[in-house]
């Protein structure tokens, strides 16, 4: 049978499965910065962030967060359930980096006494700007009762992962969430990648995600290779 692709992203392919409640997501080696302005391929990167994405939400399933992965049927695929997926984009961030760094003037490294959450509005013809809880109520994104258990899941991720993340000397800079419906519950979606995620060494600060894309700094493909191999042992 011919697969249906249902969306087209910048990084991943969904298609439709014979079940209705479940999806089909297929990893690509294309990668894109500044909302698609630059394109490039980072070679075996969909094999490697569905492998890392597929690593995570196995340790957050231990760790009681309900998510929508299911099975990794292949080396670029992951099955997973159908969300009504909920168009904010929810960023956590625990070190100034990116565009908090620049927004704020805040040096690049600079710890935060807490943890922030950020919430922007997925649009790519907007460039996803950034939200706040009133924004969402107004045009019906969400209803408060869901901002809150976003917010509050978002903070627990943040925590599992941290604590998690430090035994393998990498420090979880910061990282943005993807949540949506499911049977009446909001879960989460997505993936959790160097892709979306901010990893640097823990002792030499080396930037091990997909800024050495944005930023040009080459040994692209290392930092994911060495993201899979500090979480699962492999080698690529
Ligand atoms: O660019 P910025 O500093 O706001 O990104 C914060 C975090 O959110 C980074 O880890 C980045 O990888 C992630 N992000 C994302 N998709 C976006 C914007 C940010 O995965 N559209």
């Amino acid at each position: 049978m011919e697969k249906k692709v249902l969306y087209e992203g910048k990084a991943k392919l969904m298609y439709a499965t014979e079940n209705p409640d479940e999806l089909l997501v297929y990893y690509k080696d294309d990668a894109t910065a500044g909302n698609g302005a630059k394109k490039g391929t980072i070679l075996e990167k969909g094999i490697m962030n569905n492998k890392i994405s597929a690593f995570f939400f196995n340790l957050l399933t231990k760790e009681g967060i309900k998510n929508h992965y299911i099975s990794m049927p292949g080396d670029r695929e992951m099955l997973v359930k159908n969300l009504d997926i909920i168009p904010v984009e929810v960023v956590i961030r625990n070190v100034a980096a990116g565009s908090l760094a620049t927004r704020l003037g805040l040096e690049e490294g600079t710890k935060m006494s807490q943890p922030i959450v950020e919430l922007y509005y997925k649009s790519d013809e907007l460039n996803d700007p950034m939200i706040n809880h009133f924004h969402i109520k107004a045009m019906g994104i969400a209803s408060q009762a869901e901002i809150d258990v976003i917010e509050a899941a978002g903070l627990k991720v943040n925590e599992i992962l941290v604590k998690y993340l430090a035994t393998k000397k990498i420090e979880l800079i910061d990282f943005k969430l993807e949540f949506g419906r499911h049977k009446g519950e909001v879960i989460l979606g997505d993936e959790i990648s160097p892709d979306n995620c901010r990893f640097w060494d823990s002792e030499t600060h080396e930037k091990l995600d997909k800024d050495r894309f944005r930023r040009d700094l080459g040994n692209v493909e290392d930092a994911y290779k060495e993201i899979l191999h500090r979480l699962t042992g492999e080698v690529r």
